[in-house]
């Protein structure tokens, strides 16, 4: 049987054993798929231990996505340019390391019928999850504009991929058809980094948190009727991607998202309660 699993630190809130053995379950591939808290200093050791044990493939959550990258035979020249490594797949004892996250916003953003090239994208933020979402935005032909707190972070990301920077305290002169949230505010809090009255100037608003489903940041925004994409479409797409390097496989996505939501929204009532 073979065997899958994601890594990161801490991983136990991880969504994508659930999505991933649901996809496997569904079309009858004998295999599982396990989470694996690694601390940072023992990565080398799990890579080596991927390597030994025969693991057909991991998925790498934070902190490991730019780490993991000095540990593998391979890098697909995709993930070297966003600098993380989201998906590790052995081929016959040799580790290539991918990134999936990028197809994750991409897939997200042609799902909701949205036409990018030549239009204006805006996004909020400049870590490390805006370089696989910048990344995705040149790819899909967008004139990109970036705002962060530290405009130097986000004037870097504008050189590597194209575009321009600026403090987030000029958010508000803003446009464009989609603006998209990459910053970790809304995290876990109801607090958004933008102010309400900026989605006025958008049509689309995404965010890449999913916990909760409904950030402020969406609810202000479908508040002033922009149409909304939440952080879960990234995140089963980014999955299903992975699923189909590990097994070959076409991934049942409307299958993934259920099993994942279901999960999440399992969560929010334990939380509310
Ligand atoms: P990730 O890899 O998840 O993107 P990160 O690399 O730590 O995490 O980046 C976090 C992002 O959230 C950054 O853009 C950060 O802004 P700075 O570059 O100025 O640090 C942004 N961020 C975090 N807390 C913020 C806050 N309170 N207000 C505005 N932006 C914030």
């Amino acid at each position: 049987m073979k065997v899958f699993g994601v890594i990161g630190y801490p991983v136990s809130h991880s969504l994508s054993p659930v999505m991933h053995n649901a996809a496997l379950r569904h079309l009858g591939i004998s295999a599982v798929y396990g989470a694996f808290e690694v601390r940072p200093e023992e990565l080398e050791a799990a890579i080596s231990g991927v390597r030994a044990l025969g693991i057909g493939g991991l998925s790498v959550t934070v902190p490991h996505k730019e780490a993991v990258m000095s540990f593998l035979d391979e890098i697909d020249p995709v993930a070297e340019r966003i600098g993380a490594v989201n998906t590790v797949v052995n081929r016959e004892g040799r580790l290539f390391g991918t990134n999936t996250d990028w197809l994750g916003v991409k897939r997200s953003l042609e799902e909701a019928g949205l036409e990018l090239s030549g239009k204006r994208a805006v996004v909020v933020g400049a870590g490390g999850a805006a370089r696989a979402v910048v990344y995705a935005l040149r790819e899909l032909g967008a004139e990109v504009e970036i705002y962060n707190r530290t405009v130097e972070k986000a004037e870097r990301l504008a050189r590597d991929f194209g575009g321009r920077a600026y403090p987030l305290s000029e958010i508000m002169r803003a446009s464009g058809e989609i603006v998209i949230q990459t910053t970790s505010v809304g995290l876990k809090s109801r607090e958004s980094p933008v102010p309400e009255e900026v989605f006025k100037n958008f049509r689309v608003a995404m965010d890449i948190v999913y916990v909760p489903l409904k950030t402020r940041f969406l609810v202000e925004a479908a508040a002033a009727g922009c149409k909304t994409i939440d952080g879960l479409k990234m995140l089963v797409y980014q999955g299903a991607e992975q699923f189909r390097l590990f097994t070959g496989y076409e991934p049942p996505v409307e299958l993934m998202y259920e099993a994942a939501l279901e999960v999440l929204r399992g969560k929010e009532r334990d939380q509310a309660s």
